[in-house]
């Protein structure tokens, strides 16, 4: 073997990341600890504790070879040369910068389990996303041990998208790698590059001092979000205007300075990410004393806000401005299609919304179920969680759409419109449906800033 590489955190990105360098580097054993034991056991199991299309096979391709899953973070930290970590860094709830912050404690308990275990220098690698000059505190933290032990700090953020995990970390659009630039650190630098030049091209191998890796990486996230953002807001003027959201869309993408994607119109972002990236970002700049910025990000976050807000409205709008002991079937639970996971997903928001308004509640999604009733289990109300969505629909007065899950569309819509109560309403959160074709069927049609098919 070269060398061990392992990663603290086998979550979302440590989980499949360390699959795909272990599969594509037989020289290198990758070990991936975390202190949560059932993740691990589902790690080492045939069900995977998370639904990424692909995953399945890269991590049997791999597992028992050169990969391997535990929970021994201490026996890990000491044979490793090479530490990823990839542990949560969610926003702060407490104390100063609370709401938008980020939390850093579970990365620096990290820090310090490397200090107290590690008997040899190591090269430790942010995976996790932080903010702008953590590094710097982080080298600190290290550097104190009374061991004699170098630790270099390289900053390595993580570009994958969830439900395209897997295709994202064998063709990246680009690795970052920044470091520190000593010596020392450059060295390290080209350490982490040889395990990526197993697989990825070298000129998708950015190489840029630390500071930069991690700002971009909050940037990059603030970014995508904010197109999605000012889609969103110009869906509702489409609205009040007849002209079509879609259609803007796909003219405006068409200038190759725009570019075409990530231009879909949505009820909002979702993900463990935008928001708290966003938020941390907008952070950052307060504290450093730049509020015009902070306030220019932070629009992003208030406008996602207002068209999960928005989205409702419409629904009791148009349902003759009462959703109270009416039965709604929420289509689509996850933040997006192809995951189970719901973290800040618009669904959340939604729901809530709905069912403030004494809505009655019958929630549908191939994958995300179990989380979703974890997420709505401190929620007063009449909800009901269904496997098949005939049933969630059945006497539905609406049915609103919340993740893009391909299969939707496939529904057999004249079957659930015979189900359910008339006037029979679909709430098209995703533009994801053949608005014509339903209308036709005798459903009321409210996609998303396009016009109203209305049989009213
Ligand atoms: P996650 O919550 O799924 O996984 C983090 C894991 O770290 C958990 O299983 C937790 O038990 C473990 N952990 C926490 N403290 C630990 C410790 N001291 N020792 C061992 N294990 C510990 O989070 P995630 O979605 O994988 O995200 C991890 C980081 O990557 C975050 O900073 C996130 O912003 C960033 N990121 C996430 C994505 C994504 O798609 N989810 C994409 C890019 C970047
Ligand atoms: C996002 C980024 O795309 C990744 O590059 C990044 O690594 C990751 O965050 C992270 O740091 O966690 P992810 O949140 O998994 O990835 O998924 P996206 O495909 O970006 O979707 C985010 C949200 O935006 C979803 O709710 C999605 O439905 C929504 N979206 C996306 C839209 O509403 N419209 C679009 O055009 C695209």
């Amino acid at each position: 073997m070269n060398k061990t590489i392992l990663c603290i955190g086998a979550g979302y990105v440590g989980g499949p990341t360390m699959a795909v360098i272990a599969d594509n580097c037989p020289d290198y054993k990758v070990i991936v600890v975390d202190i949560n034991a059932e993740r691990i056991a589902a790690w080492q199991s045939d069900t995977l504790p998370i639904y990424e299309p692909g995953l399945q096979e890269v991590v049997e391709r791999a597992r028992g070879k050169n990969l391997f899953f535990s929970t021994d973070v201490v026996a890990g930290i000491k044979e490793a040369d090479i530490i990823f970590v990839s542990v949560n860094t969610p926003t702060k709830t407490f104390g100063a910068g609370a709401g938008k912050a980020a939390n850093l404690q579970y990365w620096e308990k990290t820090a310090r389990d490397i200090i107290e275990h590690a008997e040899s220098d190591k090269i430790v690698i942010e995976k996790s996303t932080l903010p702008v000059r953590t590094a710097e505190a982080m080298h600190r933290i290290l550097q104190s041990n009374t061991k004699g032990l170098n630790f270099d700090i390289i900053s390595n953020p993580e570009f994958m998208a969830e439900g395209t995990a897997v295709d994202d970390l064998e063709k990246p659009g680009r690795v970052l790698i920044g470091a520190m630039e000593d010596e020392s650190g450059q060295k390290a630098l080209e350490t982490v590059a040889n395990i990526y030049r197993n697989w990825v091209p070298e000129e998708k191998i950015k190489k840029t001092n630390v500071w930069s890796s991690e700002l971009t990486k909050l940037v990059s996230n603030a970014m995508l979000a904010q197109r999605i953002s000012s889609v969103n807001s110009i869906s509702a003027l489409c609205e009040k205007t007849d002209a079509n959201i879609l259609e803007v869309s796909s003219a405006m993408g068409m200038d190759p300075r725009i570019g075409s994607k990530f231009l879909n119109a949505s009820v909002g972002f979702g993900g463990s990410c935008f928001k708290k990236d966003i938020l941390n970002l907008v952070y950052l700049c307060e504290f450093h004393g730049l509020p015009e910025v902070a306030a220019y990000w932070e629009q992003v976050v208030l406008m996602n806000d207002y068209q999960e807000e928005r989205f409702v409205r419409n629904i009791s709008n148009h349902m003759f401005n009462t959703v109270a002991g009416k039965k709604i079937a929420i289509f689509g639970f996850a933040f997006k299609a192809d995951t189970g996971d719901t973290r800040e997903s618009p669904a959340i928001h939604v729901s809530k919304l709905l069912l403030e308004e004494r809505a009655v509640l019958a929630i549908h999604d191939p994958q995300a179920l179990k989380y979703a009733k974890l997420d709505l289990a401190d929620c007063e109300g009449d909800i009901s969680y269904e496997v098949d969505p005939y049933k969630a629909a059945e006497g539905a007065h609406a049915i609103a759409i919340l993740t893009e899950w391909k299969e939707f569309r496939d529904l057999d819509f004249e079957k659930l419109y015979a189900s359910m109560e008339k006037p029979a309403f679909i709430f098209d959160g995703r533009n994801l449906l053949d608005h014509q074709k339903v209308f036709e069927i005798g459903f009321n049609v409210y996609p998303l800033g396009q016009k109203a098919l209305s049989h009213l």
